[in-house]
């Protein structure tokens, strides 16, 4: 079948079409090639196994030129957390009325639609004591331990990207009415291929242009903030059985994508550090907190087991080591953007400590 897939140029979309390609079905890109992502858009768009139309998923005239596809799956975003503080209504029109769009095409040509939303719509990650039982948003006390999110949790959004991902997820209740329509919210997501220069996404990319100029890896906190970091490869293998396996139509069926197990960020920097052939770099760790930033993060995979989904693979420290492995030799910026991308945030107010 044919499969439009928006955001097709970038990280996770590529992996999901060489997947979908390597199956024997036709895939079409729509992606603006963003010059934040795509450092050489034409070699993005050298890479993709089919065509691709370079256009803007807000833009009404771009949709209306496409052929109907037999599948949709919406990837185009902005992605950048911190750069969410500060860019609003950027984030907002391309997360929410691009998801809209994105919605509103499936449904005129009656085909169903995968949508990539964020574990970042649950915000903080949920807590649970013996006094206060189950809680989300902040922690209720000092003996709340971390617990995993479940899809049926309430959104707790603490990042403008978290807000615009919840809303676009909102845009697909009408249309699921219809067609069928999936949401997957995946945690952290890592493995080859990710962009190595833009500096408002992702600490692993930090680390590896740290880890290459043999600099310590800077831990933001005390290291102990945990996240679930899922392969790529495993995100794309869950997106492509959606599309085969589309729920049946009344109301989107939401999907957690993660490992289900916590990796603290210290395990984190431990794992680039395994990965790559410089066993003698530090870690150092800085009490910085950025807007937007939240302290623990795990996907409850119960429902994606339950549905008959495919389980992840890779382990995190594996997709980490994967990463790290697979990128060292690709080019890519230096530690001074993510420095900058701080500073930036700094001198915006959205920073508290210090980070020299
Ligand atoms: N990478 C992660 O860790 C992660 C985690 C959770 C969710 N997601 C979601 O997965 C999706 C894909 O993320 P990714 O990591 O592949 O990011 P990416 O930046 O590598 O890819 C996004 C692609 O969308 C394109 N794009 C951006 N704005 C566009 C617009 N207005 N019109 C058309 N194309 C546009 C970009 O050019 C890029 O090719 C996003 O929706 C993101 O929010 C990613
Ligand atoms: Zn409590």
């Amino acid at each position: 079948m044919k499969v439009l897939i928006t955001g097709g140029a970038g990280f996770i979309g590529l992996h999901l079409a060489r997947q979908l390609a390597g199956s024997g079905h036709e895939v079409v890109a729509l992606d603006s090639l963003s010059d934040q992502v795509h450092a050489d858009p034409a070699a993005s768009v050298a890479r993709f196994p089919g065509h691709v139309v370079q256009g803007d998923i807000t833009d009404e005239a771009a949709w209306a030129l496409l052929e109907r596809p037999d599948a949709v799956v919406h990837l185009a975003a902005e992605t950048g957390t911190g750069q969410s503080m500060y860019e609003v209504e950027r984030y907002r029109h391309v997360n929410v009325v691009g998801t809209r769009f994105a919605g509103q095409a499936a449904h005129s040509w009656g085909v169903p639609l995968v949508a990539v939303s964020s574990r970042a719509v649950y915000g903080n990650g949920p807590t649970s004591c013996r006094e206060h039982g189950d809680h989300f948003g902040a922690p209720c006390c000092d003996a709340a331990v971390p617990t995993a999110s479940k899809e049926d949790d309430p959104h707790c959004p603490v990042s403008v990207y978290g807000e615009t991902k919840s809303e676009g997820e909102g845009m697909l209740v009408e249309p699921a009415q219809h067609i069928p329509v999936t949401i997957i919210r995946p945690q952290n997501v890592v493995g080859p291929g990710q962009a190595l220069h833009n500096p408002y996404t992702g600490v692993l990319a930090a680390f590896l242009a740290r880890l290459r100029e043999g600099k310590s890896l800077v831990v933001y906190g005390d290291g102990s903030a945990t996240r679930d970091f899922i392969h790529v490869e495993d995100l794309a293998t869950l997106i492509a059985w959606s599309v085969a396996n589309p729920p049946g139509v009344g109301a989107p069926l939401i999907l957690n994508s993660g490992t289900g197990v916590r990796t603290t960020l210290d395990e984190l920097a431990e794992a680039a550090i395994a990965g790559s052939p410089r066993a003698d770099v530090e870690i150092e760790h800085v009490p910085v907190l950025r807007a937007g930033d939240i302290e623990h993060a795990c996907a409850d995979l119960t429902r994606l087991a339950s549905v008959g989904a495919p389980t992840p693979r890779w382990t995190s420290h594996d997709a980490i080591a994967d990463f790290i492995r697979a990128s060292w030799d690709t080019p890519g910026a230096t530690s001074a953007a993510w420095d900058d991308a701080l500073d930036e945030l700094a001198r915006r107010g959205l920073v508290q400590g210090n980070h020299g």
